[in-house]
């Protein structure tokens, strides 16, 4: 990590704009301050019909700044210095009309004139009705955005104070107020920022009849690890995901599949619009060729499944004329470089990330450890959680995608 990423890394812009979810910043600054970060909170006129400035400043320890015009305020720290001292800027709740006043780079008030004027990176946590999430003026804004670097955390699913329930709650105080806290190397370089990453992610079933399926161990933990880690480098991130218990990240456009062919379809139909592709599921090499239409009774002493080769979705991918950056994963159990160098050549992939599995290892754990490999080169990144190494495998793919790209051989999905 470089000297400015490290530097005065608690200087916290908290900008609070006029939405419901405002009544929850105070809970923000406070998990931010207990951690040791200095907290000045910007509020719009608009903030202060959902939260009092008295709370606001009693938390945050520091007068709340709301006026661009406010003479006694730009005496003690004018708005340029302002921007000047902070090291991050997050604002949350971050509503449809701020979002579009970022988008469209008015300086309408002290907190749109700060996010102009700063050099931090910016976040942004959404909150507001699904509907108005849905809407393409507010994703083509957010789109822009994250164009330009700018980071979103969230929306979340779930219940709204509109009564209605859907993608468009602001992420929770402690989310927010880790996620500003880490370090981040990703973050400040803001490494795909405008870069479309699919990744896939868990098992998938293939079904012999109504309730009997062919699966392996994968929990997804890893492949949702990378997604988290993709968003949180500025990419726009889709998970391919087959049937698994966690819930979508924040900020993760995901789609749920369940057999190797419904991996096959979705991941061939997003990697078109990819800059990257990282196949992180662990998908059934192979499959019964139809599954009975009723339950198989128990009554033969033995039975035998015929099965087929199931399609090879990162092969396809790597194949595609003009396809993205292509990331495989090698699961091992022995001789891992080996067979992993393998399969580099054989599916015809960029970079692929071996891991050894076995009990306890790779598969549903907490940690894992990965040798990463690519034609001219490798690296290993050691034991570790799956978000640590998911972060450091994507600090690795973002270097590969650039040096890929200025050697000419990736197509620019975008740009
Ligand atoms: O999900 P977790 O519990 O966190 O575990 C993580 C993991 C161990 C599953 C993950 O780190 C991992 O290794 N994923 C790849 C598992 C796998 O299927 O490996 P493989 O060596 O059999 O396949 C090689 C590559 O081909 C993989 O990128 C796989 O996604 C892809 N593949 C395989 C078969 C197929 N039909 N289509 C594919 O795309």
């Amino acid at each position: 990590m470089s000297e400015s990423e490290t530097k005065n890394s608690s200087r916290i812009l908290l900008g609070v704009t006029g939405g419901v979810a405002a009544y929850k910043s105070p809970e923000i600054v406070r998990r931010l301050t207990e951690q040791g970060a200095e907290v000045q909170v910007v509020m719009t006129r608009a903030a202060e019909e959902f939260v009092g400035v008295a709370a606001l400043q009693a938390v945050s320890g520091r007068p709340v700044r709301r006026d661009m015009f406010d003479a006694a305020a730009e005496a003690a720290m004018g708005h340029i210095e302002l921007a000047r001292w902070a090291d991050r800027v997050i604002v949350a709740p971050a509503t449809a009309n701020f979002i579009a006043s970022l988008a469209g780079g008015f300086a309408t008030d002290l907190l749109s004139t700060l996010c102009l004027a700063t050099e931090a990176p910016i976040t942004l946590a959404p909150a507001m009705n699904r509907v108005m999430w849905a809407h393409p003026a507010v994703q083509q804004n957010c789109a822009t955005l994250k164009a330009r670097g700018v980071r979103l955390l969230g929306p979340a699913e779930g219940e709204q104070a509109c009564g209605e329930t859907g993608l468009g709650r602001m992420v929770e105080p402690a989310e927010i107020a880790a996620a500003m806290l880490s370090k981040p190397t990703w973050l400040a370089p803001q490494l795909l920022a405008g870069r479309r990453v699919v990744i896939t992610a868990g098992p998938t079933r293939e079904p012999i009849d109504p309730v009997r399926y062919i699966t392996n161990r994968s929990s997804g933990k890893m492949g949702y690890a990378i997604a988290v880690a993709a968003a949180e480098a500025g990419a726009d991130v889709l998970l391919i995901s087959g049937p698994v218990s966690l819930d979508a990240p924040a900020g993760v456009e995901r789609v749920m599949v369940e057999t190797a062919e419904d991996m096959f379809r979705a991941s061939t139909a997003a990697a078109k619009e990819a800059d990257i592709f990282i196949g992180c599921a662990a998908v059934a090499d192979y499959r019964p060729p139809t599954a009975a239409l009723q339950k198989i009774k128990r009554s033969a002493q033995e039975m035998r499944l015929d099965l087929v080769r199931s399609p090879d979705t990162l092969a396809s991918v790597a194949a595609m004329p003009d396809g993205p950056f292509t990331v495989g994963f090698a699961a091992e159990t022995e001789n891992v470089s080996e067979h992993a160098r393998g399969k580099l050549d054989s599916k015809g992939v960029d970079m692929i990330a071996a891991n050894l599995v076995g009990p306890a290892r790779g598969f549903d754990s907490e940690t894992n450890a990965l040798q990463v490999f690519w034609n001219q080169g490798s690296a290993r990144i050691g034991e570790d959680t799956k978000l640590a190494v998911a972060r450091r495998l994507i600090v690795l793919v973002a270097e590969r995608f650039k040096a890929a790209s200025r050697a000419g051989g990736v197509t620019q999905a975008a740009s």
